[in-house]
C-alpha cells in the first residue's frame, strides 16, 4: 500500500467513524400529527400512548437511535391540514410523521409525504385513497382501509336474516367508505340499502334522523362514528327506543374505547372490528397488562394501532441501522415483515395496509368480546395502487 494511499484510508475511515457516530447520536424525530382536541381527542391520545409504550419496551431506542418527538394537534381539520404538516416537514425537519385519525386530514398528509418523500406511517385514518391511488413507497398503515372493517358488517347483517338496512353516518371519506364497504358486502348476500342519511362532520344533532329512521322500520341500522360523536350517538339510539326493534350494527369505532359512557345504551351490540378486548392471547395480555399499568387505563384499538406503527418503525429503523436515508432498506424490511400485534399477527399488503383477521364482537359490560372471526386475512382491494 502506498503511503498516500494509506493516509487517504485512515482519513477516510475516520471520517466514516465519526459520521456514523454522529448518526448514533442524533436522534430521530418522530413528528406526532394528531388530534388532541374535538371529537375525536380521546383517539389521538391512546394512539400517542400506544406508540410511547412500544417505544419504552424496546428500552426507548429504535435500530439504535434515541426518539425526539414533535407534536401539532391536527383538530381534525382537513382545512388546516396541508399547514399542519408543513410545520412538521418544513419546520421541524421530522424524519417520521405518525397521524392522523380522520381521513380527510390524512390524505392531505399523504399527499405531502408523498411529495417531500418523508416517511408517513397512519395510525388510524382508514381513508381507502391513502393505500389506493395515493400509495407510495414511503407511505404505510398500522391500522386498516375504512372498506376493510365494515364490508364484513354487511356479510354479517345478512346472515344475522336482516334483509333490509339504512345506514348513518358523518358526511365525509371515512363515513362514506365505511357505507359503501358495509353496502358491498350486504348487497351481495342479498341484503338491500334502502336510504343513506347523512350529518355534517362532526355535527351530533341526530334527532331528526332517528325520527326518519322510526318511520321507515328498516330491519338493521349500519352506522360510522367514533370518539365523542359514537358515544353521543348510541345513548340518543337507545334512548329513542330504536333499540328495541331495530339492530345498531357499525365497524367497531362505534364501541371501542367508549364503553364507559355508553354503560347500558351499548349493552348486546354487535360490530367488527381488527381487535376485539378478549382475544386470549400471551401477546394481547402482555400489551393489555403493561397499558393498564402505564395509562392506568384499559387500551383500545387506537393504542393498539400506535403500538404498532412503533413496531413497524422499528422494524425498518433496525434493518437500516438506524439509518431512515437508505429507503429501500428501510421499506423492504416493513414490506416483509410480520408485525407481532396484540390484535394477532399481520403482514402489509402490496399497498402497505395490514392484511389481518376482522373480528365479530359483542358488547358485554365494559367489554367488545370476540364471538368469532368474520373474515379471515381480509385484505383490502388496494383499488387503483400502482407500486
Ligand atoms: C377516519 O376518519 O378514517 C376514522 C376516524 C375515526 C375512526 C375510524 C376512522 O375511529
Amino acid at each position: 500500500m502506498s503511503k498516500q494511499w494509506a493516509i487517504w484510508s485512515a482519513i477516510a475511515l475516520a471520517a466514516a467513524a465519526s459520521g456514523s457516530s454522529a448518526m448514533a447520536q442524533e436522534k430521530i424525530k418522530v413528528g406526532f400529527m394528531l388530534p388532541f382536541s374535538g371529537t375525536y381527542a380521546a383517539l389521538g391520545v391512546a394512539i400517542e400512548n400506544g406508540f410511547r409504550m412500544q417505544v419504552a419496551e424496546q428500552g426507548g431506542k429504535l435500530g439504535g437511535r434515541e426518539i425526539e418527538y414533535f407534536k401539532v394537534d391536527d383538530e381534525s381539520d382537513p382545512a388546516k391540514a396541508t399547514d399542519n404538516v408543513n410545520r412538521l416537514i418544513k419546520r421541524d425537519k421530522v424524519d417520521v410523521i405518525v397521524g392522523t385519525v380522520h381521513s380527510g386530514v390524512a390524505m392531505a398528509m399523504a399527499k405531502a409525504a408523498k411529495e417531500s418523500g418523508t416517511v408517513l406511517i397512519v395510525p388510524n385514518a382508514g381513508a381507502d385513497a391513502v393505500t389506493g391511488p395515493m400509495c407510495a413507497p414511503n407511505i404505510f398503515r398500522s391500522s386498516f382501509s375504512n372498506w376493510q372493517t365494515a364490508y364484513p358488517m354487511g356479510l354479517v347483517a345478512a346472515k344475522e336474516g336482516k334483509k333490509t338496512a339504512m345506514t348513518i353516518t358523518w358526511k365525509y371519506a371515512a363515513g362514506e367508505e365505511a357505507v359503501n364497504g358495509m353496502k358491498e358486502g350486504f348487497e351481495k348476500s342479498g341484503g338491500k340499502v334502502t336510504k343513506q342519511l347523512t350529518l355534517p362532520f362532526p355535527n351530533v344533532e341526530f334527532q331528526a334522523l332517528l325520527t326518519e329512521i322510526a318511520a321507515a322500520k328498516p330491519d338493521a341500522v349500519f352506522s360510522f362514528f367514533a370518539g365523542a360523536g359514537a358515544v353521543k350517538f348510541v345513548k340518543d339510539y337507545h334512548a329513542s327506543g330504536l333499540s328495541k326493534t331495530i339492530p345498531l350494527y357499525g365497524p367497531g369505532f362505534l364501541t371501542d374505547g367508549t364503553l364507559d359512557a355508553q354503560g347500558e345504551a351499548a349493552q348486546g351490540m354487535l360490530t367488527t372490528l381488527h381487535y376485539a378486548d378478549e382475544l386470549g392471547t400471551a401477546r394481547d395480555q402482555a400489551f393489555r397488562t403493561n397499558y393498564a399499568k402505564n395509562y392506568k387505563l384499559q387500551p383500545d384499538v387506537y393504542a393498539v394501532q400506535g403500538y404498532d406503527a412503533a413496531q413497524m418503525l422499528a422494524v425498518g429503523l433496525k434493518a437500516a441501522g438506524g439509518d431512515i436515508g437508505k429507503k429501500d432498506v428501510f421499506r423492504t424490511a416493513i414490506e416483509k415483515a410480520t408485525i407481532a400485534s396484540p390484535r394477532g399477527d399481520f403482514t402489509l399488503s402490496k399497498a402497505h395496509n395490514p392484511v389481518q383477521d376482522i373480528y365479530l364482537r359483542k358488547v358485554d359490560g365494559k367489554e367488545n368480546k370476540k364471538i368469532s372471526v368474520a373474515v379471515k386475512a381480509l385484505a383490502d382491494p388496494a383499488r387503483g395502487c400502482r407500486m
